[in-house]
Order: structure tokens, then C-alpha cells, then sequence
């Protein structure tokens, strides 16, 4: 099978948010107790913090952290987790019925996002409190000194404001499950009055309002136009979650199906985009909400393991997601697909980080091991720079169950201008042929090949739990100005080339 591409670095969709490659801690399973925080750990430090996780997470690059849920978020008082631990209440988590010992708060995770080189992305209750929780919370973070929960911060050894730019107004307020839900109105006039509100405080906040939990929520379209229509001026971002399951194990066409769901994805944003601009027209505004896909990831391989789960331990084995091969094909498709949209979607945050459904898995005794889907996600992070270019890729294309025209050759390209590198991240759908790549790089002349890696060979079934997946180097030729490989079937593959200057 032939495939294609053409590299033209003035051919630009938008500049890369490095935010896009975000991700997510809740207070919810082992992500915080025996995942990032275990005190009596080995690899502890003084803080309690596991080094052989913070190392793990350093490696993904991850730049934003969404914190700290999650429907964990709409029942959580923040002030539980500030000043002595010794004097921290335990609480019913009523969102995953567990424990909350409430030993890991607000000061905690600023330290350890600090330590893993990211920036918070905050998230106010709105399920069972509001405007004033929430306004509390930013003159708790971000407020120089001199009024009483400022002073408080520094009383518990934060003497700088936290200055926390992003925030989230609640989570999946539409979303039956969640505590303290909302009809699509009620939240709109809530969310809004809480953005005035947190904007009073510090006027320099980005504000992430809740779209549609899921786009199969019946109020889809509905719940964003009523949310957008109140609340346009006083945010900046609309958000998305999106979790993909298999459907049927015994059928071999289901696979095509679940590497197809990059279209799903692609859908779903551009239709998200589509309401946000449609409120835009209708208000005359000048102003453009873009998008923060803040919840994103495949999740079912944990379901039926949840149910057998004793309520009201403290951090038990909840989504703990064991990751394979086609896990990971569908995760770098969807990386993809998120870089392709990067003129619109400007955060997004795999869900989630730690041992919750997750890239990073610790054992309480032992170490860390590495997920298949961690490694896609690692090359994204770190190779995907600059600015994203448009697709001029071709190949031939299959139907799925529910999708048509799936390209077998899935490829973005991203250009990085400051050290004149083109990066080609590309999959090979087809189960069982090889994929001959051309790259054309135009008039462009290439310096040199950096790196070529391909991941393939896994049974799609195969987990990572013992440790054997690894990047293999790709064989790629390269003249002055194109470069071939072969695509393996059922592979994701990167190559890195530095220009001529
Ligand atoms: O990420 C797991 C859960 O998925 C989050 O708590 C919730 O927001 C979503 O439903």
C-alpha cells in the first residue's frame, strides 16, 4: 500500500499550545494515595512524594494539570485540605464512595506540579456550593496579602500568591451522576455569576465553562448554546470530555472500527466549534471562545472490576485501566486529531495521569511501570512543537462500523521554526499490510534524519505490565529533499528531521 505526504512549513493550521498536551489528577483512586503521594514509600521525599513517579511524569512533559477532579470536584470542600495535616477531617467522597483523609490538599499539589514542571489547572465546586466557595478560593491562591484568607495562605507557608491562571467552573454539570447536577439553565446563571465573581478577585483569570459531559448526553447542543448564551463575555473556553470503549472483542472488524475513532473525535470538536461561533454570530461579538478538551482518553477495560470495589477505603483500586497495544494506536490517532485542531482547541488533559486510567501505573510496594499509551503521548509531548502544519497526506481509506472513509496513512506534521525541525508523527492502520511512506519536502532541503522510532510488533491484546514494549528504530532513507520508510501494519511512527537553515 502506497501513502503520502508534503511538508510546506508556510502551509500553517496554528501554533502549538503546549497546553494541548496536558493532563489530570483527581482525588479518586490511588491518582493521589499510592500514586504521586505516598509518604512511606522508598523513593519518598521530604514531602511525601513519590520521586520514582514525579521522574515518570517528567518524562511525559506534561505542562498543565487539571485538579482537583472530576466528579470527586462537585461534593469537595477546598478548605479541607489546607493547614496541619493533623488537623484535616476525613470525609465521604460521596462521587466514588471512598475515604478522603484530606492529607493531600491545595499546597500539596502546588508543590508537586511545581516539581513536575506544570501549571495547575484549578477547578471550582459548583455541584454543591458556588460564588462564594469559589471566590474565596481564588483570593485564597492568587491574592497578594493583607485580607484574611491571603494571610491564611501565608499563615500555611505560601507567603507568594499561587497565581493560578486557568480555572475550571465545575465538572460535567450536565451529567445525571454528578452531585448537584444541573439543567443546562441553572448552570449558565450559576457559571456565570461565579466567573463575574472569581474575575472581581483577579481579573487576569482564564475560565473554562463545563460543555457536554459527553456528546451522547441527550441535552448535547442544547446544554452549549444555553451555557454560551449566558455566559460569553465572562469565559474564555468551552470544555469537552470524550472516553472511547471497545465494543465487541470477537469480531475482527471491530478493531477498524476502534481506530476510527479519531473521526469521533474530529466531530465532536468541530461541531463544539461550530456552536461556539454560531453564539458568536448571533451576539456580534468580536470575542472567540475556544475549546479545552479537558477530559480525554480510552476507558472501559476497568468496568466491571469497579463494581466488585468496597466503598469507603482510602484510595482504592478504582479505573484502573490495564492499557493495550490498540490502546495506544487509538491514543496517538487521537493526538493527532487533537494537533489538527489546534487553531481551536488550545488545552486538553489525558485522563488521567496516575494509576486512574492512566499513563503511569505505581505498584504500593514496588515501582512504576509505563503503559502502552504512554509512549505515543511521551513522543507527542515532547516532539511536538512549533506550529501544526496542514494534513497534504493521501492514502487509501476503509468503512468501519460506524465510520467511512478512515484513512489507513493517519499523519500530522508540526514544525519548529526556533531549532528548524520537522516532526511527522504517522500510524499505519491496515491489520496486515505495509504502509510505503513518501515524505516530499518540496523545496525545503533536509539536513539531517534526528530520529526515526516506530512502535509496533505487540499483539493489539498485549499489555505492559511486565515491561516489554519499547520504540524500535524505523529504517527511513532520506536525499536533499525527501525522505521514505515502510509503515508497519498496526504501527505509530515519528520522524524527526533537522532543515538546512
Ligand atoms: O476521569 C474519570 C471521571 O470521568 C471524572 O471524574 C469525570 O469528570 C468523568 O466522568
Amino acid at each position: 500500500m502506497q501513502g503520502s505526504t508534503k511538508i510546506q512549513i508556510q502551509d500553517v493550521v496554528a501554533p502549538i499550545d503546549r497546553r494541548l498536551y496536558g493532563s489530570f489528577i483527581e482525588q479518586l483512586g490511588r491518582a493521589v494515595y499510592t500514586g504521586i503521594y505516598q509518604p512511606d514509600h522508598p523513593t519518598a521525599d521530604s514531602d511525601g512524594f513519590r520521586t520514582d513517579v514525579i521522574d515518570a511524569v517528567k518524562t511525559l512533559n506534561v505542562p498543565l494539570i487539571r485538579y482537583p477532579g472530576g466528579n470527586f470536584l462537585s461534593q469537595y470542600r477546598w478548605e479541607d485540605g489546607i493547614g496541619p495535616k493533623s488537623q484535616r477531617p476525613v470525609r465521604l467522597d460521596l462521587a466514588w464512595r471512598e475515604l478522603e483523609t484530606n492529607q493531600f490538599g491545595l499546597h500539596e499539589f502546588m508543590r508537586w506540579a511545581d516539581k513536575v514542571n506544570a501549571v495547575p489547572n484549578m477547578a471550582v465546586n459548583l455541584g454543591t456550593r458556588g460564588i462564594q466557595a469559589a471566590a474565596d478560593l481564588v483570593e485564597y491562591c492568587n491574592f497578594p496579602k493583607g485580607t484574611y484568607l491571603s494571610d491564611l495562605r501565608r499563615q500555611n507557608g505560601a507567603e507568594h500568591p499561587f497565581a493560578i491562571k486557568t480555572w475550571c467552573l465545575g465538572n460535567e454539570m450536565d451529567g445525571p451522576w454528578e452531585i448537584g447536577a444541573k439543567s443546562a439553565g441553572e448552570y449558565a446563571h450559576l457559571a456565570n455569576e461565579t466567573a463575574k465573581a472569581m474575575r472581581r478577585v483577579d481579573d487576569t483569570l482564564e475560565l473554562v465553562a463545563c460543555g457536554s459531559s459527553s456528546m451522547d448526553n441527550p441535552t448535547f447542543g442544547n446544554w452549549e448554546e444555553t451555557v454560551l448564551d449566558a455566559c460569553y463575555d465572562n469565559v474564555d473556553y468551552l470544555s469537552l470530555h470524550r472516553y472511547y470503549g471497545y465494543y465487541n472483542d470477537d469480531d475482527p472488524t471491530e478493531l477498524d472500527n476502534f481506530l476510527g475513532k479519531n473521526h469521533d473525535l474530529d466531530d465532536f470538536i468541530k461541531g463544539v466549534v461550530a456552536m461556539c461561533d454560531a453564539v458568536k454570530a448571533r451576539k456580534r461579538s468580536t470575542k472567540t471562545i475556544n475549546l479545552s478538551f479537558d477530559e480525554w482518553n480510552v476507558w472501559y477495560h476497568s468496568n466491571d472490576a469497579d463494581t466488585q470495589v468496597t466503598p469507603w477505603q482510602v484510595g482504592p483500586h478504582l479505573l484502573e485501566d490495564i492499557y493495550n497495544f490498540e490502546d495506544a494506536l487509538l491514543i496517538g490517532s487521537l493526538l493527532m486529531t487533537l494537533l489538527r485542531n489546534a487553531d481551536r482547541v488550545k488545552i486538553a488533559c489525558l485522563a488521567q495521569l496516575v494509576n486512574v486510567i492512566a499513563p503511569i501505573m505505581t505498584d504500593e510496594n514496588g515501582g512504576v511501570w509505563r503503559q502502552s499509551i504512554f509512549y505515543p503521548f511521551m513522543q507527542v509531548a515532547n516532539y511536538g512543537q512549533g506550529v501544526v502544519l496542514t494534513d497534504h497526506s493521501t492514502s487509501s481509506t476503509y468503512n468501519s462500523r460506524e465510520f467511512t472513509d478512515v484513512a489507513y496513512l493517519d499523519t500530522v506534521t508540526t514544525y519548529d521554526a526556533a531549532t528548524q525541525t520537522v516532526t511527522v508523527f504517522a500510524e499505519n492502520k491496515h491489520q496486515t499490510e505495509t504502509l510505503d511512506f513518501a515524505l516530499n519536502f518540496g523545496e525545503l532541503t533536509i539536513d539531517r534524519l534526528l530520529d526515526a522510532t516506530q512502535f509496533y510488533g505487540y499483539d493489539v491484546k498485549a499489555d505492559n505490565r511486565d515491561g516489554h514494549m519499547q520504540l524500535q528504530p524505523l529504517p527511513a532513507r532520506t536525499d536533499t529533499h525527501h525522505a521514505n520508510t515502510k509503515l508497519q501494519p498496526l504501527s505509530w511512527n515519528v520522524l524527526r528531521f533537522k532543515l538546512q537553515n
